[in-house]
């Protein structure tokens, strides 16, 4: 696949088949990744691939933990609040969202139930966990988004799907606990891995970008 056609084409894929993808062409997808830039070529990403037995007894644990209340403390805190150029997007990814799925992620009720479907992975057969040591610096956080980047890219050329998911890491320490990652390790994010389902009404909802006068200035 052309790159510019998978940046384009690419989106977070939220409905899936329940086929698993063969452990070589996860591997390959990793791999290919691990060729993303970073400071110094210090590669400060773990992954760790959940899939069958292990993947549903997690999607138990977080949803038993939501279920009693615990409060989410995931290793990088969630925003509390916005800048209004950037709190007007997810207004309007919000409001766009419900007019064409009815789902309103303003209700609390309705983010409970959105949680759940992202500790059940959305259905995907595989769970994807990207950590590093929690003392490395920011700049180490920037290196793992790249790293996430070409992980969701090189896999929309191999015919899978992806959604990255911060909701992954509301119970950091018990994803943690679980997985045996050491405890001194930052949780970043989980994602969801698997062939899309192409009949998925979750698959057909496209995210808006905002024109190029808004977010590129040429000065000469
Ligand atoms: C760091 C990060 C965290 C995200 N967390 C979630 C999440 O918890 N659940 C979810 O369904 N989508 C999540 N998303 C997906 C975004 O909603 C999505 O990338 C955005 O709306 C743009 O849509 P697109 O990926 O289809 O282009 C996250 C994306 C990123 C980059």
């Amino acid at each position: 696949m052309d790159a510019i056609h998978c940046i384009e084409s690419r989106m977070s894929i939220r409905g899936f088949k329940k086929e698993p993808v063969p452990r070589e062409l996860l591997e390959q997808v990793i791999t290919t990744a691990s060729q993303s830039p970073s400071y110094k070529n210090s590669q400060p990403w773990e992954i760790m691939v959940v899939s069958g037995e292990k993947k549903q007894g997690l999607t138990n644990l977080l949803i038993e933990l939501l279920e009693s209340g615990t409060p989410s403390c995931p290793d990088l805190a969630e925003p509390e609040s916005w800048p209004p150029s950037e709190q007007a997007r997810i207004s309007d990814l919000f409001a766009k969202r419900k007019e064409l799925t009815g789902i309103d992620l303003t209700d609390p009720a309705i983010v409970i139930k959105a949680k759940k479907a992202n500790f059940r992975f959305y259905g995907a057969p595989h769970g994807v966990f990207l950590y590093q040591e929690a003392s490395l610096s920011q700049w180490s956080l920037f290196d793992l988004g790249l790293f996430a980047q070409s992980l969701m890219l090189a896999a929309h050329a191999r015919g899978l799907g992806m959604v990255p998911q911060a909701f992954l890491t509301d119970y950091a320490q018990n994803v943690k606990q679980y997985l045996d990652i050491a405890p001194t390790k930052r949780l970043v994010l989980g994602l969801s891995v698997g062939y899309p389902d192409a009949d998925s009404p979750a698959n057909s909802f496209q995210t808006p970008r905002s024109p190029f006068s808004e977010i590129a200035t040429f000065a000469e």
